[in-house]
């Protein structure tokens, strides 16, 4: 069977092997061992130019990346060195982005709970946005920053409780959600806010949630966001920054594409908004961490063992849920492509090898023949993949490389078996 061509950066080279912009993934399979995770760092600055782009148009806008997607260093770097701010939401973040040389003012400290050295870390470091979430947290920011002598710029996180379709534990605007504050409740925060003396009131925000494609969504919500600003202009209020948080989806396999109509929807509504409530021209910020990282890698794992059981045929790899997470947790259907043949018509269940019924990476898979020894590549795991990795059957976290034109470098080691108890002690030993 002919081989296609599967993406703009992932092709079939003369010897009939899958490769990322000319890299054999056989040879790098071989080179590194399995499992990998491939990145492509010209994929990453191609998507984050794109969505720089689609807001051009608009004279302040703020990308500040969502570390969470991937905050492996190489990758901040990459994405540091275009011109991308930081959306973090731990004490472990703030301190990757400013390892990175991220300016303080191009970060944004996001999170429902943040702790009290967390939080002194942002004030002293004098990052350029602090998002609260509750009015407790607000107590806290003017009481440290007093205590630093220091202010505090800030803005509300609201709860718009607008719909969205997508996994439910990918929603984080709705009622039932823990995150933000209500509209009233968000009142109340720049009220109080308002006469604190370390606080500096500079923004709003909101964040519904994770690979979210109905771009109304993102609409209904932003609305609410404009009720809020409106009341807020009516006390004297005048925001500096907007905040419209992450979320934009994108399509597992690579069909569509929703940024322009996303950019377009919210770019539209907010410049009308700003005429109406004549708002002057507050900075615009966007947290996108998927739609940056998320098609940039692939997951090599090479095949232990085929079987059939009860008339079913499985290939059991040597990748596991505990190096990625999303089919697990989510149910999520990522591409699963052969390596070194053709594709074919046989149907195979994907199960990795950890003692759950839950590492599966696909049922019904379209593969050709499979034996040991093949290898298969998990598409679409650059978002959402290492960083939720974990050591769960104390198997050591894979390796990570990055491909940049002619260059392959280690840019996370694989973890080995010191690793894993390293930092484990026996009482009184
Ligand atoms: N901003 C905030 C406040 C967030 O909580 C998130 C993601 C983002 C930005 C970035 O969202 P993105 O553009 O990547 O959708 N582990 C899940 C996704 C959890 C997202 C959590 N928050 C998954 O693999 O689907």
């Amino acid at each position: 069977m002919e081989r296609q061509v599967k993406r703009e950066n992932l092709w079939v080279n003369e010897r009939g092997h899958l490769c990322i912009r000319g890299h054999d993934l056989v040879e790098l399979a071989e080179r590194f061992g399995t499992p990998l995770y491939v990145i492509d760092a010209q994929r990453i600055r191609e998507n984050y130019r794109r969505f720089r782009d689609a807001f051009n148009s608009y004279p302040r806008v703020l990308i500040a990346y969502a570390y969470k997607a991937n905050p492996n260093l190489a990758v901040c770097s990459i994405l540091k060195e275009e011109g991308a701010g930081a959306e973090v939401v731990s004490g472990g973040e703030l301190y990757i982005a400013l390892k990175v040389g991220v300016n303080p003012e191009k970060i944004v400290f996001d999170g429902v709970s943040k702790g009290e050295d967390e939080l002194k870390m942002a004030i002293e470091g004098e990052i350029g946005a602090i998002n609260v979430e509750s009015l407790e947290e607000l107590r806290k920011i003017e009481r440290i920053a007093s205590k630093l002598g220091k202010k505090a710029r800030i803005g509300v996180r609201l709860n718009p409780d607008v719909p969205v379709r997508t996994h439910p534990h990918d929603v984080t605007g709705a009622k039932y959600s823990k995150f933000g504050l209500d509209f009233e409740s968000a009142l109340k925060a720049y009220e109080m806010a308002m006469k604190m003396e370390h606080i500096e009131v500079k923004g709003i925000h909101i964040h519904i949630g994770s690979q979210i494609t109905q771009v109304d969504s993102f609409r209904s919500a932003a609305l609410r966001l404009f009720d809020l600003v409106s009341k807020l202009k009516e006390m004297g209020v005048m925001l500096e920054y907007l905040d419209f948080g992450g979320g934009l989806g994108i399509t597992y396999g690579g069909r569509k594409d929703y940024l322009k109509e996303y950019a377009r929807t919210l770019l539209e509504l907010t410049r009308t908004k700003i005429g109406e409530l004549d708002l002057g021209e507050p900075k615009l910020i966007f947290e996108p961490g998927r739609y940056i990282v998320a098609d940039s890698s692939v997951l090599l794992t090479r095949v232990n063992y085929v079987k059939e059981i009860f008339g079913r045929k499985w290939v059991l790899v040597d990748a596991g849920m505990n190096d990625f997470m999303r089919p697990a947790m989510y149910g999520a259907a990522h591409q699963i492509v052969p390596v070194n043949k053709p594709e074919g018509e046989e149907r195979y269940n994907v199960g990795g090898p950890i003692c759950e019924s839950s590492d599966v990476f696909g049922r019904d898979v379209r593969l050709p023949e499979m034996e040991a020894g093949d290898l298969l590549a998990i598409f679409d795991v650059g978002a959402y993949g290492i960083c939720m990795s974990s050591q769960y059957n104390s198997r050591p976290r894979p390796a990570m490389i990055l491909i940049d034109e002619a260059k392959v470098s280690v840019v996370r080691e694989r973890e080995t078996y010191e690793d894993l108890i390293s930092k484990d002690r026996i009482p009184n030993d």
